[in-house]
């Protein structure tokens, strides 16, 4: 059985749809999994799916993942500005990720313009709201295919 891309969402993303929709959209979080897993099924992948409000638990999941995933997709949500925890994690991790953000954070708040955790992926893609995600698991399902790691 091939191994199944990681989709890891961090904190206050289970609000998606009623917390401040004029920046994420009206799409649910189970909206959200349910776009993933049709274009993770169309391009012959399973998905494993998940959100977490505690810094902890995410970085579990990425050591989680160095062994059983095929690639990692991490929208890291306000820990993305603040967790060297988290950009540990992805510089151990072996398999390729990609950091998604639904919103263009570079356009908002100058404290959203850093990112610890994107010198640990392979890209990084925001701005597009939940079709990025999409774009994030094409991106991913062709670094696989051509063999690459991280
Ligand atoms: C976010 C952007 C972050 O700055 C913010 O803290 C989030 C969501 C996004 O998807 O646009 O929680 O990662």
């Amino acid at each position: 059985m091939a191994k199944p891309i990681y989709v890891l969402n961090g904190p206050n993303l289970n609000l998606l749809g009623a917390r401040e929709p004029e920046v994420y959209g009206r799409e649910t979080l189970d909206d959200l999994r349910a776009r993933c897993e049709r274009k993770a099924a169309a391009l012959g992948f399973s998905l494993e799916f998940r959100q977490s409000n505690h810094e902890g638990e995410l970085v579990a999941w990425i050591q989680e993942a160095r062994t059983k995933a095929a690639g990692l997709i991490v929208n890291a949500g306000a820990f993305t500005h603040t967790s060297i925890a988290m950009l540990d994690a992805l510089l151990a991790c072996p398999v390729p990720s990609v950091e998604v953000h639904l919103s263009n954070i570079f356009t908002r708040e100058p404290f959203r313009h850093h990112s610890y955790i994107s010198k640990a992926v392979r890209g990084v893609i925001c701005g597009f709201g939940a079709i990025g995600y999409e774009l994030a698991i094409e991106a991913l399902a062709a670094t696989i295919a051509a063999g690459k790691s991280k």
